[in-house]
């Protein structure tokens, strides 16, 4: 499985959700290969959100080798599953879509937890909340690998 996780600035959500994701796929021997990346460009090349690295670190987990990447439409043909956090992603990444096979690949992320709710990751940037991101993601994460995992 090649997974990416898909937010607005790629530093504060993505990079948390990849972090857990690889973290629990190491723990159960899943050779899968996980990414992030936003659809703004606005932060390439910088490090995970500081409260990010600081809510990962907590977990036991090191998110410092990450750098903020521009969601491309070259993705579609390398992920076979693209997890947005909120609507607003879902439009965005679904607009650079080749195709209806590409669109299929992508997902709402907490609706692994909520079946067809569209509920947002909220986005923690302005208002803090990472540890309830981060318990989100992680439920989220165990779901993925629950369905994903015999594939
Ligand atoms: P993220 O959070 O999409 O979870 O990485 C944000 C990061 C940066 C901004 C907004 C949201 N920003 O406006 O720069």
């Amino acid at each position: 499985m090649n997974v990416l996780m898909v937010c607005l600035g790629n530093i504060c959500r993505s990079p948390l959700a990849e972090g857990i994701l690889k973290q629990k796929c190491k723990e159960k021997g899943l050779d899968w290969e996980i990414d992030s990346a936003g659809t703004s460009g606005w932060h390439v090349g910088e490090l995970p959100d500081p409260r990010s690295i600081t809510t990962a670190k907590k977990n036991g987990i090191d998110i410092t080798d990450q750098r903020s990447r521009k969601f491309v439409a070259a993705d579609f043909s390398h992920y076979d599953l693209i997890l947005a956090m909120d609507s607003s992603n879902y439009q965005d990444i679904n607009k650079l879509a080749p195709d209806e096979a590409s669109k299929d690949k992508v997902k709402l992320i907490l609706n692994f937890v909520f079946p067809d709710q569209n509920r947002p990751v909220p986005d923690p940037y302005y208002n803090n909340g990472f540890d309830h991101v981060y318990g989100l993601l992680d439920t989220a994460c165990d779901r993925i690998i629950e369905s994903y995992r015999h594939i």
